[in-house]
């Protein structure tokens, strides 16, 4: 798989020749006005949760792309409800389609939509094929839930987990999660992107390496084959 980080906790992957864009929020964020949104690709967008620094781009790209919304219930039917085309999950299920399995697995967080609407429990996701998987947190904190990941999936390759603190959990508990998840290649997102969830990589970085952990920076706009 291709992983390109888009800002804050926005990615696109191209998955099995399948293009997933996850928790699209590019237009608000001035560290990625060099992404050209326009020119994104997507056959799905997945959506953890509903607050807006995950939701911002979603109707747009939906509308650009026709691509399928993949989020809870709650949040599935909200974006059904404005035209756009969408498959609702909820925790502990999954879809099967002919690229892989998505599944919706736990998070513990909250998830109000922009116009104050009921968005569902907030959510992560595990991605697989036959030869690859991938779990992307959410926004959470870490939970006893991710030592289920292992064993009901296959083993994850690369999670992607927030590092940043205050709204999630910080590196330090990302460190327990990549052990419960029993994955130590890990991309950091929702840090940086505003003062209350700045990091220090130094310090991040030879947390991680002191585990014999692998913790992969991405500039926005830069790829990660896996
Ligand atoms: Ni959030
Ligand atoms: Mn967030």
């Amino acid at each position: 798989m291709k992983i390109t980080y888009l800002g804050h906790a926005s990615f696109h992957v191209l998955f099995n020749d399948v293009n997933l864009i996850i928790d699209p929020y590019i237009s608000p964020n001035p560290q990625a006005e060099h992404i050209d949104i326009g020119a994104l690709k997507a056959d799905y967008i997945l959506v953890s949760h509903g607050h807006g620094d995950h939701v911002a781009d979603v109707e747009r790209i939906a509308k650009n792309t026709d691509a399928k919304i993949i989020s809870n219930f709650e949040i599935t039917t909200w974006f059904q409800n404005k035209g756009l085309s969408g498959h609702p999950l909820n925790h502990g299920g999954k879809i099967s389609y002919d690229f892989g399995t998505i599944k919706y697995v736990n998070a513990v967080h909250t998830s109000s939509l922009p116009d104050g609407s009921n968005g569902g429990n907030p959510g992560g996701f595990v991605i697989w094929s036959d030869i690859e998987c991938l779990y992307f947190a959410g926004d959470t904190a870490l939970t006893m839930d991710m030592k289920l990941i292992p064993m009901t999936c296959p083993q994850i390759n690369v999670a992607i987990l927030p590092i940043g603190d205050n709204f999630t959990m910080g590196y330090e508990e990302a460190l327990l999660a990549s052990d419960f998840i029993e994955c130590n290649n890990i991309i950091p997102c929702h840090y940086d992107t505003f003062g209350l969830i700045e990091v220090d990589r130094p310090t991040v970085e030879s947390a991680f390496t002191a585990q014999g952990k692998k913790i992969n920076f991405l500039s926005i706009g830069d790829s990660k084959e896996v």
